[in-house]
């Protein structure tokens, strides 16, 4: 046994995390004991700053609960959560790319048909998306599932909007015979991260932006091919280049085309009153195919 000095000690604790029979949680532990202690030799805490960082982390945790949860928050803002989500979507450059999910994905959206409205009684300027969901070959995928959320035209989700019980700006869509769909929504809007937790509290002590840009959430899920959680960004935002957790990218930015009022919508029906219409075409790309089977 070596007794520990200040320069001894990693090495020290990495050879006890050594003994560990499971190979990923050895690697695992060993990386986190080298990295954290040369984080901390960094930085040099004082005590109080040690103690400081240890109550943030409580009150992280303290605050996550099954509506709410700041420490996936801490990951985003860190740029954490889009490094994890790189590294397990590598796909063909020409599939569209995946992004975070965030936090206000509900599972089991209401199935909509072909162009039905998934905001009926929201606030907003309507808008229509519409496209095709094809393969990296270019082959169109019938029958792909489209799960949409987003917030409605003055920045709320279905978890935020006061008074909402039941739901509010989401709906599952499927692609027809020919890979097409066709969406009627509101616009979003940009809107602000959770500020009220300990990460607005951090995020406050810099001169960050705590926004991300207007965009639209889907999950697209098609058998054979593998599946994609992304959003479709609004071009032109004010926030497009510096999102709050660092969701935007190039591929996803899309102009939200503006028609005056007397225009005929995506649907056929001639609008009283303007709207945008977003055109995209998702590309998938096809599993491997023993992994398919
Ligand atoms: C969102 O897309 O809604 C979101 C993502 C990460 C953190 C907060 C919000
Ligand atoms: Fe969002």
């Amino acid at each position: 046994m070596v007794y520990v000095t200040e320069q001894t000690l990693t090495d020290v604790v990495r050879k006890r995390w050594s003994d560990i029979p499971d190979p990923r949680l050895q690697q695992v532990m060993q990386a986190l004991v080298k990295h954290l202690h040369a984080f901390v030799r960094e930085i040099e805490p004082s005590q109080a700053e040690w103690a400081t960082a240890i109550d943030f982390l409580t009150r992280t945790g303290k605050l996550c609960d099954d509506k709410r949860q700041e420490f996936i928050l801490l990951s985003d803002v860190l740029g954490v959560s889009m490094l994890v989500d790189a590294i397990n979507h590598r796909r063909s450059s020409q599939a569209t790319p995946s992004t975070v999910e965030g936090p206000f994905h509900v599972p089991g959206a209401p199935p909509m048909a072909n162009g039905a409205n998934m905001a009926a009684n929201a606030p907003g300027i309507p808008c229509f998306c519409i496209g095709k969901v094809h393969g990296v070959g270019g082959e169109p995928i019938v029958g792909a599932a489209l799960d949409l959320w987003q917030t409605d035209g003055e920045g709320f989700y279905e978890a935020q909007r006061p008074g909402i019980d039941g739901v509010w700006m989401r709906g599952l869509y499927r692609t027809q015979g020919d890979g097409s769909y066709l969406i009627r929504t509101v616009a979003p809007i940009a809107y602000t991260i959770p500020m009220d937790g300990t990460i607005g509290e951090l995020m406050n002590r810099t001169n960050m932006s705590h926004m991300r840009p207007a965009h639209i959430h889907f999950a697209l899920d098609a058998p054979g091919y593998h599946g994609l959680v992304t959003h479709l960004f609004q071009a032109g935002d004010k926030w497009i280049q510096n999102d709050a957790v660092y969701g935007v990218k190039e591929p996803l930015i899309v102009e939200f085309k503006k028609l005056p009022a007397g225009s005929k919508a995506p649907s056929g029906e001639i609008m009283n009153e303007p709207f945008y219409v977003v055109n995209y075409d998702f590309v998938l790309e096809r599993k491997a195919q023993a992994a398919a089977a």
